[in-house]
């Protein structure tokens, strides 16, 4: 059967032509899937990371994008790209369904072959953490004998993170905000402030007035909601997978992430709600 429809009429010779498989680099893709052991669930372990990585570069590259325009005071195309972002943060955290199919004998067989390697190590993971304020100096360790990545990780701890970006423009809008705010140590700890809680207030109190800010500062709690959600399914993996038992990359393992739940992103967002 030759319709209008049949699959015949699809084109068939890509001799000179650039194919699916050409322009996505398949091959290249496919053979960074290399098992260190004869294990059949090691392909999956290797494919929920790729994954993962793949959704964080995905991620950082919407947030870059996103912050140069919020940083040139433009809100409408930013809230798009964080709605993707939190998308593909819905995507990573699914992911967990398919990686809780790992059973603690079936990772045992084998945990012994990738030695001290763990996500700790994972450069798109801190990006997208330094990019949204969660930044530590400690973090860049592992990154140091790797200039090409410690390079771009340094500059964006150094850098306004997308929480002080949106600050920046509560101060541009004309919401009075303490220079200790506007030009702090971005390096150092995000501290919270009540000028910058009284701001967010007003946007709250009167979202007619102020709606790309309300929308922005409910963007970035979906953005965190999501976050969050990503770091409970890990630890909870985590524990289903090797207990209590050390990470790979030198923690304490599952008390270690544990302590990462309590990390707030952008603290009068939530503080917010409760003065409402
Ligand atoms: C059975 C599967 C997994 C186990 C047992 C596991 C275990 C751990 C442990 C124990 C840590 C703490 C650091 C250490 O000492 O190693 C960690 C950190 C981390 N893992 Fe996993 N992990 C698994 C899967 C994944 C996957 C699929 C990803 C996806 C990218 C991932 C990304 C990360 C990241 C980004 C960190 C650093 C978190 C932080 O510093 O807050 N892990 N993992």
């Amino acid at each position: 059967m030759t319709g209008p429809d049949s699959p015949e009429r699809a084109r068939r010779d890509f001799s000179h032509l650039l194919s699916y498989g050409d322009y996505l680099r398949l091959d290249t893709l496919l053979s960074a899937h290399q098992p260190l052991t004869a294990a059949h669930d090691e392909h999956l372990f290797i494919a929920v990371h790729h994954v993962s990585e793949v959704w964080l570069d995905l991620i950082v590259r919407e947030l870059h994008a996103a912050m140069s325009l919020l940083a040139a005071g433009v809100t409408d195309a930013p809230l798009k790209m964080l709605s993707r972002v939190v998308r593909a943060q819905e995507q990573m955290t699914n992911a967990w369904e398919v990686l809780k199919t790992l059973t603690p004998a079936d990772y045992l067989e084998f945990r012994g072959a990738f030695g001290q390697a763990s996500g700790f190590q994972s450069a798109g993971y801190r990006m997208m953490e330094f990019l949204l304020g969660n930044r530590n100096p400690a973090m860049l360790g592992p990154h140091e004998h790797r200039p090409e990545v410690h390079g771009p990780l340094l500059a964006a701890m150094s850098a306004p993170s997308i929480y002080d970006l949106a600050l920046r423009l509560l101060s541009a809008r004309g919401f009075a905000l303490p220079p200790e705010v506007l030009e702090r140590d971005y390096a150092a700890p995000y501290a919270e402030d009540p000028a910058v809680l009284a701001a967010w207030l007003a946007v709250y109190r009167g979202p007619q007035t102020h709606w790309d800010l309300y929308e922005l500062a409910e963007k970035l709690i979906d953005v965190e909601d999501n976050f969050r959600r990503w770091r409970f399914n890990h630890l909870t993996t985590v524990e289903r997978t090797i207990g209590f038992k050390a990470g790979s990359g030198g923690t304490s393992g599952a008390g270690y992430l544990r302590r990462a739940l309590d990390t707030v992103l952008f603290p009068e967002l939530w503080q917010v709600r409760t003065h409402l």
